[in-house]
């Protein structure tokens, strides 16, 4: 830091620290002014001095354009009529609930909460039951007891700004009772009841206006309308359960926080219990599921939530999904049908995968027309032939499945599936299937179009680059023109649609114009700064999903050391390929499988990437492009002694699980490897240590006792 007013420095004297601040600053002051001036009708400042800011910003965007961030003013301008609504980042992430489906998957929630937090036996586990209401989700957040800001989920890390959508909504407090937290977020779900839908329906087609599939789609629909006086007219409702960022808490509990919400003017999901064991769960979501269709509103299960707050707060998160909450999914609905042909799709690795053709049907609500039978096996197994009477089954926002085949309706004649021997792609190369495999396979590898597509598809999915306006249907376009090959291509599209396309631009195509291209153009901007574990994921490796690439991210840290080093791997693992432990193949072939939940299956994909001339040239080309890929950032690193340092936990602790302690390792910055070696920092031991404290011994690495640990991550000892 320079600790200069970067406020007051023309544009072209920033430098790009000072730069990255200044448009942090500027994204967040003018979209405060822009809440002031459209939604409080209370402007701040002068046209001109906002207009001023909105220039300011767009110069400095100019010269570095590595650095427009996703919430740019300059990617939200416009009237919110023509762009579509504004992004906007949640102050805490909002998450997903795991799923649970039987008694079983209950009982093992109960037992891993239990397990985590090293409850004995004996204890009980207060958990609060609801109902799961089958919405869409929101975060309100209240400023000084007033609402300031609506967002939609989005990707659970940026939503969308439905704020003015929101304040037609009557179950939405605009202002709250006194004494709320000077900050609250309330999430909950916007939905509709049944009768409501029905009645809406009913309105749209006596108007000749397209009606809406369920109440689900309804509540989505209305809410996302880009004219407020639409949802004005829309039978919207708000149930709050849950919360974001606070300026102090609501309760100790969630039932007391639950009943604070409702104290504030929320109203709270109704039905709720508190329980006592898995046992009550199971009873609870069995009764509700009795109820359900005296129940109003459309709710797909029950959600279950530790009761004390503290142990939410120990129990924490894993990837996307709290440990101290699950969904208790109701059994899905079904229906019979006609299965007309079984086609192949590719996967983004060359996976053959069987999809049915469906006569069209409604399944709860939804109509059906192609659902997945996931692998050759599977047909096999369900012996699922053309011709078929099949029955669907859909689960909520799951791809729909065949359950199995109506044998008794099998028409004559009907011959099993043989599964595809050529890949249905242009090149039609063989497929084979490896021993063990669990999916037939293109043997076309990189050079199979329909993989290229998929794999492009992959790289701007939400979750990999997440590249706005460019979706299936736009990469397949593309690819079709010979536009893009590889992700790098991507990133070029602007310079080619002012050199090559000059005569027939972008703008002037069909399904595009001014807009939607501007807007594409800035968010593949966007992405010239990305994050190292989202990097790594969009590569699309083999086995290589978020949770592995955020692991791959917190190990190696920088995008030059993770490639370097796997690039190193791979020529070690090239020279030994029989190797059957890591450590007869090298160094840093052994480092990444010492990475916890790493093993020699994920790394022998993952050097099979880097062992490829093909991804080595297409990820060459892409750091080209992607000039700024963001660091994995350990949480409070600089402050905690053991921040940086490499631990590895072994026997049994007193008072916390092993994977309590790896996570609490975690957030204070430390690495937590599977296996002791010479770049241990610390072996921690609990009771009944083995193999690994002898190890440390041997390697001299420093050996601490619960307590010794627990100290030094306390700060208390350096
Ligand atoms: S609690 C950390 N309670 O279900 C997440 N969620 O499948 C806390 N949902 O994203 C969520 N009813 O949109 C919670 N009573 C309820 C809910 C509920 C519906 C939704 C929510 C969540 C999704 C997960």
């Amino acid at each position: 830091m320079t600790g200069r007013d970067t406020a007051t420095i023309p544009a072209d004297a920033l430098t790009a620290d000072e730069a990255a601040g200044e448009l942090a600053r500027l994204a967040a002051e003018i979209a405060r002014h822009d809440r002031l001036y459209h939604q409080s009708d209370a402007p701040e400042i002068a046209d001109a001095d906002y207009d001023a800011l909105v220039r300011r910003n767009a110069a400095i965007e100019d010269l570095h354009p590595g650095l427009v961030r996703i919430d740019s003013p300059s990617v939200r301008v416009g009237a919110p009529a023509a762009s579509g609504f504004g992004k906007v980042t949640h102050a805490v992430p909002m998450l997903s609930l795991a799923n649970a489906f039987t008694a079983e998957d209950v009982a093992e929630f109960v037992g891993r909460v239990r397990s985590f937090l090293r409850l004995p036996p004996d204890g009980t586990v207060a958990i609060v039951a609801e109902p799961k209401i089958d919405g869409l989700s929101l975060s309100l957040r209240y400023e000084d007891g007033r609402l300031v800001q609506a967002a939609t989920r989005g990707d659970g890390a940026v939503g969308e700004d439905v704020t003015a959508n929101v304040m037609t909504i009557a179950d939405v407090p605009k202002r709250l009772a006194a004494g709320a937290p000077r900050v609250l977020e309330v999430r909950g779900e916007v939905h509709m009841t049944r009768a409501d839908f029905f009645r809406l329906n009913a309105d749209l087609a006596a108007r000749g206006e397209k009606t809406l599939a369920n109440p689900r789609n309804g509540a989505a629909g209305s809410l996302r309308q880009l004219d407020a006086t639409i949802t004005a007219g829309r039978p919207l409702r708000f149930f709050g359960y849950a919360w974001g960022e606070l300026s102090e808490p609501l309760g100790s509990t969630q039932w007391e926080s639950r009943n604070r919400l409702a104290d504030l003017g929320f109203v709270v999901p109704t039905d709720a219990r508190l329980c006592a064991s898995a046992e009550e769960l199971v009873a609870y979501h069995a009764e509700i599921g009795g109820r359900r269709a005296e129940i109003p509103f459309d709710i797909d299960g029950v959600v279950y939530k530790v009761d004390r707050l503290d142990w939410q707060q120990r129990l924490g998160f894993r990837d996307r999904t709290p440990r101290w909450a699950t969904a208790h999914k109701f059994s899905a609905e079904q229906a019979e049908t006609v299965l007309d042909d079984i086609l192949v799709s590719v996967g983004r690795t060359g996976t053959m995968n069987p999809v049915a053709v469906l006569r069209p049907v409604t399944v709860g609500g939804v109509v059906v027309s192609r659902a997945t039978l996931h692998n050759e096996d599977e047909v096999a197994r369900k012996d699922v032939r053309k011709g078929d009477h099949v029955i669907v089954q859909r689960a909520g926002d799951v791809i729909p499945q065949v359950v199995g085949v109506v044998l008794a309706k099998r028409p004559d004649g009907a011959v099993p599936w043989e599964p595809p021997h050529v890949c249905p792609c242009p090149l039609m190369t063989p497929t084979t299937r490896e021993p063990g495999a669990a999916a037939r396979r293109c043997t076309g590898e990189l050079r199979c179009p329909f993989q290229q597509i998929e794999r492009l598809v992959h790289f701007v999915s939400r979750n990999a680059a997440d590249i706005d306006g460019l979706g299936e249907k736009q990469v397949r376009a593309f690819f079709e023109d010979g536009a893009i090959r590889t992700p790098a291509d991507i990133f070029r599209l602007a310079a080619k649609n002012r050199t090559e396309w000059a005569l027939n631009p972008l703008e002037t195509r069909k399904g595009w114009g001014e807009t939607s291209v501007a807007k594409l153009f800035a968010a593949i901007e966007a992405r010239r700064r990305l994050e190292l574990n989202r990097f790594i994921f969009a590569l699309g490796i083999r086995q290589v999903g978020e949770a592995t690439a955020k692991l791959l991210a917190r190990h190696y840290e920088t995008a030059d050391r993770w490639i370097a080093q796997m690039r190193k791997a791979a020529e070690e693992r090239a020279a030994l390929p029989e190797a059957t432990r890591p450590d007869q193949v090298g160094e840093a072939y052994a480092e990444l499988c010492a990475i916890e939940q790493i093993g020699m299956s994920v790394a022998d994909d993952v050097v099979l990437f880097f062992g490829e001339p093909h991804s080595l040239d297409a990820l060459r080309r892409l750091q080209d492009e992607i000039t700024d890929i963001v660091p994995f950032v350990r949480p409070a690193a600089a402050a905690s002694p053991v921040a940086g340092r490499t631990v590895v936990f072994t026997g049994t602790f007193a008072g916390m699980s092993r994977d309590e302690a790896k996570v609490g390792a975690e957030a204070a910055g430390a690495k937590v490897a599977g296996s002791v070696s010479k770049k241990t920092d610390y072996v921690v031991v609990g009771e009944d240590a083995g193999s690994k404290a002898t190890k440390a011994r041997e390697l001299g690495v420093r050996i601490l006792t619960e307590a010794e640990w627990l100290d030094r991550l306390a700060g208390r000892i350096a």
